[in-house]
């Protein structure tokens, strides 16, 4: 941390922020290996949400890895920085008041339980491991990335010659290789619509 650096107290509160909203803010956390589904689902949910009047705002691996993350590439140190900065951003924003949808590999237990910290604990955040075996997600392949890794194209892909943590306890398993999009959009809606209503 920079020294001469002091936290400076604004006059308006989260409650402040929330109660202008009507709604609290919340952390809807994907992970899940390359074409495992999560950025399908992230804008499908956040389509829904908007159609219930929330205000809602999605992050996304590829997306901020235009801007934000440019500089960061796929080595484990750049993936904890790359969801370092993003929990950090996660967490302003839920403290903004809205719901914010981050989709990312994250791959590594511990930065995703940093990201859980951030945002406030458990109250403040869903995980959502969506689930599905390497081999089905090769099998989507949807910007043909696995096809390239077997070109020996790709270093440290995650699943193959990258480790993928699978989150130990989850507030929610999306098994996509069994349910629809429709389908797990329903059970996460669930999901947020109970956690809202217990903290409102
Ligand atoms: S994370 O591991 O640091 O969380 P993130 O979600 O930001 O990854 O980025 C993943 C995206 O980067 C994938 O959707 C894919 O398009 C692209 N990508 C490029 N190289 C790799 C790689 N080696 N492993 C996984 N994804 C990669």
């Amino acid at each position: 941390m920079t020294s001469n650096i002091v936290w400076h107290e604004g006059k308006v509160s989260y409650q402040d922020r929330c109660k202008n909203l009507g709604q609290e803010g919340l952390v809807i956390w994907f992970t899940g290996l390359f074409a495992s589904g999560k950025s399908t689902i992230a804008v499908e949910l956040e389509k829904e949400l908007i159609k219930l009047g929330k205000a809602v705002y999605r992050l996304d691996g590829d997306n901020v890895r235009h801007g934000l993350n440019y500089d960061l590439g796929f080595s484990k140190e750049d993936r904890d920085e790359n969801i370092r900065r993003i929990a950090e951003v996660a967490a302003l924003f839920k403290d903004a008041g809205l719901i914010v949808l981050v989709s990312f590999i994250s791959p590594y237990k511990n930065i995703r339980d940093f990201a859980r910290e951030k945002a406030g604990g458990k109250h403040n955040f869903i995980e959502v491991y969506v689930k599905a075996d390497i081999d089905t997600c090769a099998k989507r392949d949807p910007k043909g990335l696995y096809q390239k890794d077997k070109k020996g194209e790709i270093d440290n892909f995650t699943g193959i010659s990258a480790p993928y943590e699978e989150p130990k306890n989850p507030e929610l398993v999306i098994d996509t290789t069994k349910l629809s999009v429709k389908e797990s959009i329903k059970q996460i809606l669930n999901l947020i619509i109970k956690s809202l209503s217990l903290h409102c």
